[in-house]
């Protein structure tokens, strides 16, 4: 399933944090989007996901509409957005007073209605894609940091997403851990899953991103594939801020 995002503004206050912003994920790719703190990434995936509301613009995922600042129809559109593009964040955000299991089943229990037993077989399902099962039973203050990222991952795909929008889903572990993070990714990726993923990862960009985007100010400043952005960018504001990434 494809993104489609077109002039997105969003201010806060008076000050414009997404300007103009016009950004695409064909069905089936990866993008990678970097830039500075500060500059917009975390707000637009959460504009994109129906986190915060829009002040214009437009974003099409699949079929899934949002018109500009009508936030009469906000809502609806995000559960229904919600339903087809899951989203994973730096903290995890598990719940600590169910296992692993229960963090994984619990939306898939509730939302999907699924009863016990079909939700047990899926989280099973799911916590062995991210190589968890035998953890089912712990808790979330049992795990490492890459542990914990890959139940919020198997969480995030009980819902049967078509789309993951990924925020700094390595920025918090360390490096032996982002590797089994982003391996998880990168499997999704082979079977066909649509990513956008905010990430400074420049490795894991050169290896799976089909697409690299360079935001500043709420506006791209330069996109396209993996080696012309992060080896050979036009502009130097780019260079700059990837040779400061490398030090
Ligand atoms: N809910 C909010 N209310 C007011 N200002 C906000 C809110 N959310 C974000 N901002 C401001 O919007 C700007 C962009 O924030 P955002 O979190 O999108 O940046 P970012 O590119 O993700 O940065 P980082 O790399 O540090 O994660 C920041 O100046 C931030 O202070
Ligand atoms: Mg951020």
């Amino acid at each position: 399933m494809n993104i489609k995002a077109h002039e997105i503004c969003k201010t806060f206050g008076k000050r414009p944090i997404l300007d103009g912003l016009t950004l695409e994920v064909p069905s089936g790719e990866t993008v990678v989007i970097i830039g500075p703190s500060g500059s917009g990434k975390s707000t637009f995936l959460r504009c994109l996901n129906g986190l915060q509301s829009i002040d214009s613009g437009t974003i099409q995922v699949g079929d899934h509409k949002l018109e500009a600042s009508n936030e009469k129809r906000f809502s609806p559109f995000s559960s229904e957005i919600r339903k087809v593009q899951g989203m994973i964040f730096q903290d995890f955000n598990l719940f600590p007073h169910m296992s692993v299991l229960g963090n994984v089943t619990e939306a898939p229990a509730r939302v999907l209605k699924h009863n016990q037993a079909d939700a047990r077989a899926l989280g099973f399902e799911l916590l062995k894609k991210v190589g968890l099962e035998s953890h089912a039973n712990h808790y979330p203050s049992q795990l490492s940091g890459g542990q914990k990222q890959r139940v919020a991952i198997a969480r995030a795909l009980a819902m049967k997403p078509k789309v993951l929008l990924c925020d700094e889903v390595t920025s918090s572990l360390d490096p032996e851990l982002k590797h089994e993070v982003l391996d998880v990714l990168e499997k999704l990726k082979s079977e066909g899953m649509t990513l956008l993923m905010v990430t400074h990862e420049i490795g894991f960009a050169k290896k799976a991103a089909d697409k690299v985007v360079f935001l500043a100010e709420g506006k791209v400043v330069e996109e396209g594939p993996p080696q012309q952005i992060l080896e050979s960018p036009e502009n130097s504001r780019i260079r700059t801020f990837i040779s400061k990434l490398m030090s």
